[in-house]
Parts: C-alpha cells; sequence; structure tokens
C-alpha cells in the first residue's frame, strides 16, 4: 500500500507491498565523481595527477584552501544535566572553486558548524574532533577568510558608496591606487545588483535606508571586496526575493570559480534555481548529519529510501520538510502507516552512515588530508597603518557628522540647560543676600550633576 510522506503529498507505491525504505539496508549507490569530473576545478584549470581523485600540491599552490574537518563535535553547557552537543561528528570537506550549501531546519547547527570551521566559536562551546586546513592544523588568517554574519553589522550613516569604499581603503592593498580600489567597490556593488541605491544611506533603527535584503548585499559587497580564498556566509540570501537570491548566488559562484574561492554557506530556503548552482550539499539534522555529497546527488539519496521528491516540488522545500521535526506534533499525519518525523529522519540518517556517499566523503577527506599544503601567510590589513587611521578618522568624522546622537542632540541639550540655568540666575542682583543665593544654587546637587 501506498505510504503517505511527508504531509500527504507524496503518494509512493511500488506494487510490492513493501514499506518504501524497507531496503535502508542496502546503501544506495551514490556515486560522487560525476561531480569531481564536471567540477569548475577543471575550469579553474586545476588539474587532477593520474587518478580522479587524486589532488597534487599544485591544487594548493594556485592560492586554493581546502577545508576538512572530522568527527567534528561542538557541545554547550546544559544547566546541571551536563553538555547539550549541538554537532554530533560531522565529517566533511569543501574545496576552492566551489559552493558547499549548509542546510536545514532553523537550530540545526548550520551557524555552529560555519563558526567553528572559521574559527569563530563562543567561548562557552567545546569543540573536538580536527579541522584542517590544506590538510595541516592551522588558524585562518585575517585576510585568506571572510565571515558574512547572519546579522548585518554596518553603520548606518553611510551611503552604500561610502560605506563599501572605506571598507576597500582599509582592506586592499596600498599598491592599488584610490581610482582603482574606488572601481573594484562600484564593480562589486554593482555585481551584488546595488547600483539604483548606491548614494542611498544605510539606515537604522531611527533613520529608514536601505531593505534588509539590501543591506545583506552591502555585507556580502563588503566581505567580497578583498576575493578571500575562504569565503564563510551565514544565510547570505535571507530578506531577498527568489531572482535576487539567484543572482546573488549565481555571481557568488562565478566569483569562485573564477578566482578559485571556497564557498562554505548556510542557506535557508533556496528555490529550484538556487539549488542547482551549489556544488555540493550538507543536510543537517539536529546537528547530525543527514546526507552530505553532491547537491545533484541528494535526490537520488532520497529517492532511494522512499522519500522521493513529488512532481513540481522544489527539491529543498522537500529535503527540508522531510527532516523538520520541530512541528511534528501539528503536522497532519496520513491514514495508517505514516512515518513520523522522527523516524524518517533516522532513517535517512543511517542510511546515509552506511552508503558509499558517506565512504567516498570520508576517502575525499583523507586525499586532502594527506596534502600537506603550504601554510597560510599571516596577511592582516593590506592597507599601511598610516593609511589605516586617515580612513578611519574620515569615516568617524563623517559618523559623527551625520548622526543626530553623537553631536546635534548634546549641542541642543546644552543649550536647552545654559537656557535653564541662566534664567534661574537671570537678574539676580548683586546684593549681599543675592551673592549667597547664588552660591547656594551652584552647590545645590541637582545643579552640580546637571552641569557635570
Ligand atoms: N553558544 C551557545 N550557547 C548555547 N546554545 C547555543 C550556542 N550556540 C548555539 N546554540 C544552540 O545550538 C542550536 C543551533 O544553533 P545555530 O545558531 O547553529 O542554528 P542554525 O541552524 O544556524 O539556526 P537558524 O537557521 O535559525 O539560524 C540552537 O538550539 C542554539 O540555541
Ligand atoms: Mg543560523
Amino acid at each position: 500500500m501506498g505510504r503517505l510522506f511527508p504531509f500527504s503529498v507524496a503518494s509512493i507505491s511500488d506494487n510490492t507491498g513493501r514499506p518504501p525504505h524497507s531496503d535502508i539496508h542496502e546503501p544506495p549507490s551514490l556515486r560522487i565523481e560525476s561531480n569531481l569530473i564536471t567540477s569548475p576545478r577543471t575550469e579553474l584549470g586545476l588539474q587532477h595527477n593520474g587518478a580522479e581523485n587524486c589532488i597534487t600540491c599544485n591544487d594548493v599552490g594556485l592560492n586554493g584552501v581546502f577545508l576538512t574537518w572530522k568527527d567534528l563535535w561542538v557541545t554547550v553547557a546544559d544547566g546541571e544535566n551536563g553538555r547539550r552537543a549541538i554537532l554530533q561528528g560531522l565529517t566533511g570537506y569543501a574545496q576552492p572553486g566551489e559552493l558547499l550549501a549548509i542546510m536545514g531546519p532553523s537550530g540545526c547547527g548550520k551557524s555552529t558548524l560555519l563558526d567553528a570551521l572559521a574559527g569563530r566559536l563562543g567561548s562557552n562551546t567545546r569543540q573536538s574532533g580536527e579541522i584542517l586546513v590544506n590538510g595541516s592544523k592551522q588558524r585562518l588568517t585575517f585576510g585568506t577568510s571572510a565571515y558574512v554574519t547572519q546579522d548585518d553589522t554596518l553603520m548606518t550613516t553611510l551611503t552604500v558608496r561610502e560605506a563599501v569604499y572605506y571598507s576597500a581603503q582599509l582592506q586592499l592593498p596600498d599598491s592599488m591606487s584610490r581610482s582603482e580600489k574606488k572601481e573594484r567597490a562600484e564593480m562589486t556593488i554593482r555585481e551584488m545588483g546595488l547600483q539604483d541605491a548606491m548614494n542611498t544611506r544605510i539606515g537604522g533603527w531611527s533613520v529608514k535606508g536601505l531593505s534588509g535584503g539590501q543591506k545583506r548585499r552591502v555585507s556580502i559587497c563588503i566581505e567580497i571586496l578583498t576575493r578571500p580564498r575562504l569565503l564563510f556566509m551565514d544565510e547570505p540570501t535571507s530578506g531577498l526575493d527568489s531572482a535576487a537570491s539567484y543572482h546573488v548566488m549565481s555571481r557568488i559562484v562565478k566569483l569562485a570559480r573564477h578566482d578559485g574561492i571556497n564557498v562554505i554557506a548556510s542557506i535557508h530556503q533556496p528555490s529550484s534555481e538556487v539549488f542547482e548552482v551549489f556544488h555540493n550539499l550538507c543536510l543537517l539534522s539536529s546537528g547530525k548529519t543527514v546526507y552530505f555529497g553532491s547537491a545533484s546527488m541528494a535526490k537520488e539519496f532520497f529517492d532511494s529510501n522512499g522519500f522521493p521528491c513529488p512532481a513540481l516540488r522544489n527539491p529543498s522545500d522537500h529535503y527540508l520538510r522531510t527532516i523538520n521535526k520541530d512541528f511534528d506534533s501539528d503536522t497532519e499525519q496520513g491514514h495508517g502507516g505514516t512515518t513520523s518525523t522522527e523516524e524518517a529522519i533516522n532513517t535517512l540518517i543511517k542510511s546515509y552512515k552506511s552508503s558509499e556517499t558517506c565512504q567516498q566523503v570520508q576517502s575525499r577527506v583523507y586525499e586532502i588530508c594527506q596534502l600537506k599544503g603550504g601554510l597560510l601567510e599571516k596577511k592582516g590589513s593590506q592597507a599601511s597603518f598610516i593609511t589605516q587611521c586617515l580612513v578611519l578618522t574620515r569615516r568617524s568624522s563623517v559618523n559623527m557628522y551625520r548622526d543626530l546622537g553623537y553631536y546635534w542632540l548634546r549641542l541642543a541639550i546644552y543649550i536647552a540647560l545654559c537656557l535653564c540655568v541662566g534664567t534661574i540666575f537671570y537678574d539676580i542682583g548683586s546684593s549681599y543676600g543675592s551673592i549667597q543665593v547664588t552660591q547656594q544654587g551652584w552647590t545645590n546637587p541637582f545643579m552640580s550633576y546637571k552641569l557635570y
């Protein structure tokens, strides 16, 4: 009998009477070679040496940064009950010129994984496992990697052009001329489709400026200016419509291919077009890997485990619906023998662990670990100390001049205060009694407080 999952939309009948994923013990035959053969690495000119998956040190020599993580656990203190695991034994890799998308329901650990890989975990977390950069244990240096955080932290008083240009001046080397920096800043703004908002102030809680989606794109602009070798992005498309998401992501992928950037991004709800630009997919549920491998092969993985994507449905929607258990009790279940989301997730996790894809990922990680590539040079900002001081002073002055709270509000308060004090002592006279009143006034705690 056909079964309904998820949410009574997919009717699956295999005419055998067996449950659709009763054959989960047979590992699905998923291969990732096809991805490697057609990967943008070839377009980047990164050559494999001999065997298809063998990576040579030349790959690393081309400034590419390979990132691998093995059995990665992240835990946080959980009251008196000990520790709670946020990430549970994740293994994976990310390669130059490719985009790895991290997907999963809200709270599954996407940002935590990005933070762990970027070395930005909070002090109340504990991490175990191995994270290697180019096959060796090393810190990601400033200038090598960039991180677009989930929340935008922008100066609200600056226009888009100013924000990106100041950032270009602060990050790009002094060997680049001013006009080149300006050109790079404007080109990046245009790449993110912000040409119409170039002179609009970013805006904040007090003054409305850019929309949320536009702010997101400004944050991306600022981080991709220097063309970092490793780019982490936490929800780069949140607040964007599907067309804008597609354009932003496809431009990032183009940039990744062109400059050999290794991009790792967490994404909430990609449209089917956006999903198609992903090279690899890491699907998480409650901190566990449901699937890691080629994004295009995820469909086959779900199909072979009894959760086929219904026709005309966005595959990423289907994957997320299948593994989101947050609303399980409210979910409309089908009749007779429906699978709970918890069971579905366990089935997929078990199946992934025993799949050929998982073994291929592990051997790929092993191969990358054998690289023992060069150490990342300590770069820091490429602008000189003097340039940084000058640019920061100018930016700060513009910010203070435009921010009402900095000068203008204070000026208004001081004028009002002067008037108050002035009226208290106005025309008080110069007799002995008047002097006494004046002295008492100045020593009054309220007045002293007001004036100091
Ligand atoms: N430093 C921390 N201390 C305590 N709990 C934490 C900490 N960091 C993350 N968590 C918890 O770990 C879980 C995963 O958080 P995380 O921010 O990684 O989720 P997410 O997948 O990025 O979610 P979203 O899609 O909503 O951004 C959440 O339940 C969160 O409360
Ligand atoms: Mg997050």
